[in-house]
């Protein structure tokens, strides 16, 4: 009795498509098995086709294969014809692949190769990087011409106690700077505090928080009460100068604001003073620049105030003002960088645009 083949729990079951399975024995079934393989191998293109064609053609539900499975329950005498059959056949399949599998791999390295290719001569993408605005670097410039004379940078709050901004500056309770139009005053009125309208308050900082001598520049923002139009606006930025040691004087203050002025105006320039009041200084003076390069011709600009600082100043921070003396002044940076720089409308600081700043580059 010739044993049948017969279906085992490993085949699978039907699905929707049966999968007809050829006899190992009928090699025209078998033949037709191994050409729809090597027909599906050579239509595959890519890596991911072959692996659909591996799995479908010599996978274990493929054709092929469960022919194969049957060979162990074919009769003995039937068995090495059909193995002969089949693995010919399979040996023909696997062969195929192997060899779609070598160049198709070979033609993905060689695409990858192309695609991550980089340029190492191609010029790199560079970030706007935007621009310093010109009132801050005017302000480092200032600070490095003062830093190379040998004086330090002092900075104070811009929140300030009235007491600092007016009181220890000698002005008078009925100053009108001290008026509501002029300062910004802060609530509530019995904390005496403002927003600064000078940056003369670091003085008398300095002078508390120093060792004598002192020798300060004083960069920093102020506020007033002024509406924005070309030239003024409410918030702008000055720098104040003081210099206090044994025996100071006029002549002190006139070098220094001489030297100061042919550093950032030419060798050329030159400076006056006017006598001018203020509170904090006595005598005090106005300061006015010979201007070299300025817009229709060298021409005296006003440029900021000065003087012999008040012994009242001194004796608010505490020094004996028969021992020591000095002086003070203080500029607008907005101004100096306007008439430095031929900057018409004080919009444009404040406005923000890049392309203002760009034009100025990084150093001015
Ligand atoms: N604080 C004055 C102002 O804002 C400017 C000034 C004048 C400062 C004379 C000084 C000085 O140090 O001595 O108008």
């Amino acid at each position: 009795m010739s044993e049948m083949p017969q279906k085992t729990a490993e085949m699978p079951e039907s699905t929707t498509e049966p999968t007809t399975v050829p006899d190992p024995l009928d090699e025209a079934a078998i033949g037709v098995a191994v050409q729809n393989a090597l027909a599906a191998i050579a239509a595959a293109t890519t890596l991911d086709e072959l692996k659909a064609a591996r799995l479908a053609h010599s996978g274990e539900k493929s054709p092929l294969s469960l022919a194969n499975r049957v060979i162990g329950g074919l009769a003995k005498e039937f068995k090495a014809a059909a193995g002969k059959i089949m693995g010919a056949s399979r040996g023909r399949v696997a062969k195929a692949l192997a060899a779609r599998t070598e160049v198709l791999e070979a033609e993905d390295a060689a695409r990858i190769l192309v695609e991550e290719t980089v340029d190492v001569t191609a010029a790199p993408r560079r970030r706007q990087a935007g621009a310093r605005h010109p009132l801050s670097t005017l302000q480092d410039r200032v600070c490095d011409i003062f830093v190379g004379m040998g004086w330090e940078i002092a900075e104070g709050p811009e929140l300030e106690s009235e007491w600092f901004n007016f009181d220890a500056l000698n002005f008078k309770p009925d100053h009108p700077a001290r008026e509501m139009q002029d300062t910004f005053f802060v609530e509530p009125p019995e904390a005496h505090l403002l927003l600064r309208t000078h940056t003369s308050p670091v003085q008398v900082r300095s002078l508390l928080e120093r060792e004598l001598p002192v020798y300060v520049l004083c960069p920093g923002k102020v506020f007033r009460t002024d509406e924005l139009d070309a030239t003024h606006t409410p918030v702008f930025h000055q720098f104040e100068g003081l210099a206090i040691d044994k025996k100071l004087s006029m002549a002190d203050l006139r070098g220094t604001l001489e030297h100061f002025a042919r550093q950032m105006f030419g060798e050329e320039a030159s400076i006056r003073l006017r006598p001018n009041f203020f509170p904090f200084t006595e005598p005090s003076a106005e300061l006015d620049i010979w201007h070299p390069g300025a817009k229709g011709g060298p021409r005296w600009i006003e440029w900021g105030g000065c003087g012999m600082v008040n012994p009242n100043v001194l004796r608010a921070a505490g020094i004996d003002p028969d021992e020591y003396s000095g002086f003070a002044f203080g500029m607008g940076i907005e101004r100096t960088l306007m008439f430095r720089n031929e900057v018409g409308d004080m919009h444009d600081m404040i406005e923000g645009d890049v392309r203002f700043s760009e034009h100025f580059g990084m150093e001015i």
